[in-house]
């Protein structure tokens, strides 16, 4: 049979032209993706230089941790540089990929990212990183990794005390949280990833005992004027809560080295779920509650003045306008960056010309742009 087709093949009338079969089985072949000539990286079709740092990511992450680990319960301070400089080449690689969603790539984050590689060492905690991650604590320190880098960092009302690992991977030099409601004994923090609380397992004071460079208290941030300054303030969700921002937006500036810089993400009470109460998106809208009814589709912005004085709306939100908060850090700070977020497609979806027409009623100096924004997000420096 061999031999048939060998013949069959060599005594073919037209040599130059392939067979059907053949053709056939070329246009197979190309289909199946089999014709495509075997990459190498001699030749230089194989993987570019980034694929080839992210195989190596891959393949090699794990055994890192466990050799920075290895060497810092063993206090090789030699293999310890050796696996943080590993991390730190593998910094564009961190770019490209969810670090912040995953704690053994956060693991590498932490001291891919850190200015001090021992300080990066003495505040390693691979079970808080872990939390982090699954918590969701990693994703705002990564947003603003730039401008924490190597800095001291106050976070004006931190919450439970669960940030101060996240910001870490994303290289801080210290971190101090300060709010008043956190309780220092307690292992209770919010999860953010199903918006509940959760056992993080370590309360503020076992995370201070083994994170040197991180600092929970339980205080106002008036309490630090005039004790301590730090390269950069942040305030995650917490402007909005804050009586008397007018006054305490241009005080932060004596809690900063010149220089210093002001981050803040502030939830705007003006868009759809500014109330900061159920429902917090469309599909968690219970209609047959008289509570959420009252309070749905921009309603909140109507009754909030008939609300009694302690209520949640009167004691806990400020209800500063964007256009305000704006004018205030621009009197006071240059800003470097102020972004607006637009709440979700769902939550848009149900904007119409009858609620601006409403709400324009209500108040007619809202604008659209009051109403569709989510959050404004702001990175400023002392003047
Ligand atoms: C919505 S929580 C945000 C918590 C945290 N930043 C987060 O994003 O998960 C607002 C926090 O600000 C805190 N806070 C209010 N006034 C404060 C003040 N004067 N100094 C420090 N924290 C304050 C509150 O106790 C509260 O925990």
């Amino acid at each position: 049979m061999a031999n048939a087709a060998q013949n069959n093949r060599t005594t073919s009338p037209n040599p130059g032209r392939k067979s059907l079969l053949a053709r056939i089985r070329s246009r197979v072949r190309r289909l199946l993706g089999k014709n495509k000539k075997p990459r190498s990286p001699t030749t230089g079709n194989g993987p570019g230089p980034g694929e080839r740092a992210r195989m190596d990511f891959r393949a090699n992450m794990a055994r890192m941790i466990e050799n920075m680990e290895r060497a810092i319960a063993a206090g090789d301070e030699q293999e310890a540089a050796r696996v943080s400089e590993w991390c730190r080449n593998h910094r564009k690689t961190l770019k490209t990929v969810k670090w912040h969603l995953d704690g053994d790539q956060a693991k590498i984050a932490h001291f891919a990212n850190a200015k001090d590689e021992r300080v990066a060492r003495a505040n390693y905690h691979p079970y808080l990183i872990e939390k982090s991650a699954e918590f969701n604590y990693l994703t705002w320190p990564r947003h603003i990794g730039k401008y924490i880098r190597g800095r001291s960092v106050l976070d004006i009302g931190c919450g439970f005390g669960a940030f101060g690992t996240a910001f870490f991977a994303s290289g801080v030099a210290s971190y101090t949280g300060i709010d008043p409601q956190m309780p220092l004994d307690s292992t209770f923090v919010k999860n953010k990833r199903i918006r509940a609380k959760a056992d993080l397992g370590m309360s503020p004071r076992d995370i201070m005992a083994a994170c040197p460079d991180i600092r929970l208290m339980n205080c106002r941030f008036e309490e630090l004027q005039g004790v301590e300054r730090f390269d950069v303030i942040t305030l995650h969700n917490v402007t909005e809560h804050l009586h008397g921002i007018r006054e305490i937006l241009p005080s932060l500036k004596n809690l900063l080295h010149d220089e210093g810089l002001i981050i803040f993400h502030h939830h705007n009470f003006y868009c759809w779920n500014g109330h900061h109460l159920r429902p917090n998106q469309p599909q968690q809208y219970d209609e047959k509650s008289p509570e959420q009814a009252r309070i749905v589709d921009w309603n909140h912005i109507i009754v909030a003045p008939d609300m009694p004085e302690d209520h949640y709306f009167n004691q806990n939100l400020n209800q500063i306008r964007l256009d305000e908060i704006k004018q205030i850090t621009e009197d006071n700070f240059d800003i470097l960056v102020w972004d607006e977020v637009p709440s979700t497609p769902a939550t848009l979806a149900r904007f119409n010309d009858d609620i601006l027409a409403k709400l324009q009623d209500f108040d007619p100096t809202l604008t659209p742009r009051d109403l569709r924004i989510n959050a404004a997000f702001c990175v400023a420096r002392v003047k």
